[in-house]
């Protein structure tokens, strides 16, 4: 018989947890972004998309069904998502308040697309969806021409917005590194007749613009430039196989980092550059991390990451990267734990917007373990001199990102750790609990 290598006991509220090795192959859900792009940029396509390895989270539902109540019709067959795609000018009034639950992504895309319908509507989502920052999406919406107004002096969701049809070209100046605003953006200029153009600070996630060029919208990049010129034009629907998701992908690939013996192989995982923040700060830091087997699939990078444990040592971490690593900081911290010297995070601000204030999360966990943590308002830096606490409690702040990070942190102790609780994880990864338990019966 197997000696159960990963505990769980406890009720639902109060697990504890240990994982003790990481070893053999894993084939990852889909990306939560492309997830997300498929199901919107399919729907305002003319036909069918057909989608494979569609992540089936909390996050991707609530786009779902936000899309279904806009008149678009979305069903599962056997392994495939089909969306009924009716153009630019399918959409149709919901007769209520759309719910975004936890997922910014999905309510500032939709937002995008919503600012150029001419109906009204609501959207909004859970209490950590409603403290998040609306403003950056409310200010150039409003510029294109939409009717869109959020709480709070319009910073907080529900938002309320009547759109048009007729919405303008821009030129706009980002003022954060922001996927989802830049989304945003390109998904409302869809509709415009004249010419929109975004200015990045930094670079962050393309796969918006990696999707328009597949569905031939046209769209260039110059420097740090984004040029969208579809006149509102339609396009046509292509098929979407969505790369696993690099994200989730980490905490195994950290996991692995951290133990002796430990080797695993990640299967089909999307590597876009714009998304390799993390993998490439981990080689600098000493990890023996291979990629092998590349190809472009529906204009998106995949590869298989193949990790072995390996020994670790703290680097600087430049601040063009944040945004290609900005949801791995959680389990950067974590790969820090098993790391010589002092890893410093700065620049990162934005960390605190997310599903939960992540510098604060991870401070407050970090201090728990025992380890030496300096905070500031754009980051924090730590030092490890000792094995951390074992039998701690975790805090997850309800955060998804926070739990599965230091869920993999248990690899360190002997006892494990215990969280207060980690249903958040369901909203990117319903399945990394059966996923940590297949890589240990081996
Ligand atoms: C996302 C962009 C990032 C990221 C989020 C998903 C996206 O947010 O943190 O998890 O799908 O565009 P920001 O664009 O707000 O930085």
């Amino acid at each position: 018989m197997l000696t159960p290598k990963l505990i769980f006991n406890g009720d639902e509220k109060m697990k504890k947890i240990l994982i003790k090795n990481l070893n053999g192959t894993l084939r990852l859900p889909g990306d939560k972004s492309i997830s997300h792009r498929a199901i919107i940029i399919g729907s305002l396509a003319k036909g069918i998309t057909r989608i494979k390895n569609l992540l089936e989270s909390e996050d991707v539902l609530r786009t779902i069904d936000i899309m279904r109540q806009l008149g678009i019709k979305i069903q599962k067959a056997a392994d495939t998502y089909y969306v009924y795609g009716k153009g630019l000018l399918g959409l149709k009034e919901p007769d209520d308040i759309l719910y975004a639950g936890n997922s910014g992504t999905t309510i500032r895309l939709i937002s995008g697309i919503l600012a150029a319908q001419p109906f009204y509507s609501v959207i909004t989502g859970d209490t950590s969806l409603k403290s998040r920052p609306m403003k950056r999406i409310i200010e150039p919406l409003t510029k294109m021409g939409a009717k869109i107004f959020g709480r709070n002096n319009n910073q907080n969701p529900p938002i309320t917005i009547v759109g048009t049809h007729k919405i303008k070209g821009i030129t706009y100046k980002l003022k954060m590194a922001s996927a989802q605003v830049k989304s945003s953006i390109l998904l409302a200029g869809l509709y415009a007749k004249s010419k929109v153009t975004i200015i990045e600070p930094v670079e962050s996630r393309d796969h918006t613009e990696r999707m328009f060029e597949y569905l031939r919208i046209p769209i260039k990049k110059e420097n740090n430039k984004i040029i969208l010129y579809n006149k509102a034009k339609e396009f046509k629907a292509r098929n979407i196989y969505v790369p696993g998701d690099i994200s989730s992908a980490s905490y195994f690939i950290v996991g692995a980092l951290l133990k002796e013996g430990n080797k695993i192989k990640l299967e089909k995982v999307g590597i876009n550059p714009t998304r390799m923040g993390l993998i490439n700060v981990l080689k600098r830091m000493g990890a023996n991390i291979k990629i092998v087997n590349q190809k472009i699939v529906n204009n998106e990078r995949v590869g298989n990451i193949i990790v072995e444990y390996s020994k670790l040592h703290s680097v600087k971490i430049m601040p063009y990267e944040i945004p290609f690593l900005i949801d791995e900081i959680p389990i950067l911290a974590v790969a820090s734990l098993k790391a010589e010297g002092k890893m410093i995070i700065r620049g990162a601000k934005e960390l605190r917007y997310k599903e939960s204030d992540r510098i604060k999360a991870i401070v407050t966990n970090l201090k728990s373990l025992g380890v030496n943590v300096k905070e500031y308002e754009d980051g924090f830096e730590m030092k490890v001199k000792k094995a951390i606490k074992d039998n701690v409690l975790i805090q997850t702040f309800n955060d998804h990102r926070i739990a599965m990070a230091f869920i993999v942190a248990t690899l360190l102790t002997k006892k494990g750790l215990k969280f207060d609780n980690i249903d958040s994880i369901r909203i990117s990864y319903p399945g990394f609990i059966s996923a940590l338990k297949k890589l240990q019966a081996k």
